[in-house]
């Protein structure tokens, strides 16, 4: 919208907040949607471009919503890419470093095939997701459709749920509201966090790019799960303790993207530190924790 285009959010809010969009609504260059996008979709008028980003996309959320988490990302993108066929319009599909699996190569490049389990609990999402691309790309050879796809790891930042599950938002809330710190496992597995203002730049770069195979965004800064907890902990002042509970089946070991594809075709690198992001996803989690200091 600040380069001046038009957008149209379309989303049903089952996994979303209409809060997070709500000061746009009085945008003239604006216009909200509520629809499911497993089924067909009309929009009026020409469009440019359709990013397909709807999908139940933290592990609490999918577990519990295993039908709709398939349907969005085989339906959906099937739904979505007609959508664009028919306008004519561009197309980038938000795909995930879970199309990997439990990876057994590191660090993760686009040429790796992945390792995951299609029936275990995660399957629902990493087979959607692995569907989602194998159909973009059968419009991209079929109808030669204009399309990107985007494989995003770990993202954060404001405005993400306090109860969405995943482990910033879980450790920053836990931490915030004076409860232990729950770590997974023995905390060693590691996670590689891109801050959401990286993650924006990259896709709208995708956008503008004509690159068609699979571009991985996210932050070669790998840590482990307990640096992470011991980070928020520090930066949140908390006394709450570190907890440790069982490791959730098929928890990938390691998260690690190559980006040498990102820095070559879009000229991207992420340029926000771990600590500061942090420093602002705290500040924005300290307006919404009500108890914060009460305990
Ligand atoms: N955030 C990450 O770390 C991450 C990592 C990898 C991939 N992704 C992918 O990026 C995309 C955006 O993720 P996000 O973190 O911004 O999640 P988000 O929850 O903020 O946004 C996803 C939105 O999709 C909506 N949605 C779900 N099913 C829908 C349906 N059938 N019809 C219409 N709307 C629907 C939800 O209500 C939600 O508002 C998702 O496709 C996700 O799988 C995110």
């Amino acid at each position: 919208m600040s380069e001046g285009n038009y957008v149209i959010a379309m989303d049903n809010l089952i996994t979303g907040k209409f809060e997070n969009i709500q000061q746009h609504t009085s945008n003239s260059k604006f216009e909200f949607i509520h629809h499911d996008v497993s089924n067909y979709i009309y929009v009026k008028g020409d469009i440019d471009f359709v990013v397909h980003l709807a999908s139940p996309a933290s592990p609490v959320d999918y577990l519990e919503l295993p039908i709709q988490t398939l349907k969005v990302n085989s339906l959906g993108t099937h739904n979505t890419l007609g959508l664009a066929a028919t306008k004519n319009a561009k197309y980038l599909l938000a795909s995930t470093s879970e199309v990997y699996g439990d990876p057994e190569v590191h660090p993760q490049t686009e040429a790796y095939w992945g390792n995951v389990n299609p029936i275990g609990p995660r399957g629902v999402y990493d087979e959607a997701k692995r569907f989602a691309e194998a159909i973009t790309m059968a419009y991209h050879k079929m109808h030669g459709l204009d399309t990107r796809i985007i494989r995003i790891f770990n993202c954060y930042g404001p405005r993400l749920r306090l109860d969405d599950g995943r482990v910033i938002s879980n450790f920053i809330r836990q931490a915030l509201e004076k409860e232990p710190l729950t770590v997974y496992g023995d905390g060693s597995q590691t996670r590689s966090f891109q801050y959401v203002s990286d993650l924006v730049d990259g896709i709208v770069r995708t956008m503008n790019s004509d690159c068609h195979q699979p571009i991985n965004l996210g932050n070669p800064q790998e840590k482990t799960v307990s640096e992470i907890a011991k980070i928020i902990k520090e930066l949140t002042k908390t006394r709450s303790e570190i907890v440790f509970k069982e490791l959730p089946i098929d928890d990938p070991r390691r998260r690690l993207p190559d980006i040498t594809r990102a820095r070559e075709v879009l000229g991207w690198n992420p340029q926000t530190e771990l600590l500061d992001g942090l420093k602002q996803t705290i500040a924005w989690f300290e307006t919404q924790v009500p108890t914060v200091g009460a305990k």
